[in-house]
């Protein structure tokens, strides 16, 4: 059976006070992911540090699942230096949208969420660097266990380096076909 939840059937919208009342029934085991949201979400919304976009369930009932996201410069070390370099790009630094944090509700994991999360950060970005300003990576640290997840909707170890969270990137550039 396919369980999956499709685009249509969610709402999004930015982290706002009128859905506080929301926050205690979502559920997740990284404990710091719902102090976030119930803590700093709102808060660093007002003094620009993120914007947190909340996907509710069809009814306004579920946070489903959140995406918090700010600006970024990834620092291009050797190897992703040679790959760019193939594709014309020679710079140091590359501008990007980090994603600050993300997490799914216990209660709707593998229902595909997470793949929509991730497709909403890549049309912010498609539509920044179409319109408004340079941004061509996507980046995040990413915990140990959620590499496959990552992995899995196209992103690459920036630098896997023995820490509890791994820097990962995921290029845009392909995606400005997709959108033609
Ligand atoms: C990691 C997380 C975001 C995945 O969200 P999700 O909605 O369950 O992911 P999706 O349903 O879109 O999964 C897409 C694919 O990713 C892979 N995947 C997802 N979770 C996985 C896991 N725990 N282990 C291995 N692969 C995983 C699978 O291939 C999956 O496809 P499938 O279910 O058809 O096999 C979610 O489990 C979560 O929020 N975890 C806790 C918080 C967290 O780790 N956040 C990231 C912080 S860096």
């Amino acid at each position: 059976m396919n369980n999956k939840i499709s685009e249509n059937e969610i709402w999004i919208t930015k982290v706002d006070k009128k859905y506080i009342k929301l926050f205690d029934s979502f559920s997740t085991l990284e404990q710091d992911l719902i102090d976030f949201l119930k803590e700093d979400s709102i808060y660093n919304q007002e003094i620009k540090l993120s914007i947190t976009y909340l996907f509710l369930d069809d009814k306004k009932q579920n946070i489903l699942g959140y995406v918090s996201i700010l600006s970024d410069s990834i620092k291009i070390n050797a190897d992703l230096g040679k790959i760019f370099v193939d594709k014309g790009i020679n710079y140091k630094s590359l501008p990007a949208i980090k994603i600050g944090r993300l997490c799914v509700n216990s209660n709707f994991e593998r229902r595909g969420i997470g793949t929509l999360l991730i497709d909403f950060v890549h049309r912010i970005c498609i539509n920044l660097s179409m319109n408004y300003l340079g941004c061509r990576l996507i980046s995040l640290d990413s915990k140990r266990e959620s590499i496959k997840f990552y992995e899995k909707v196209g992103f690459k170890i920036l630098r896997g380096e023995n820490k509890l969270q791994v820097p990962m990137y995921l290029d845009i550039e392909k995606y400005k076909v997709r959108e033609k």
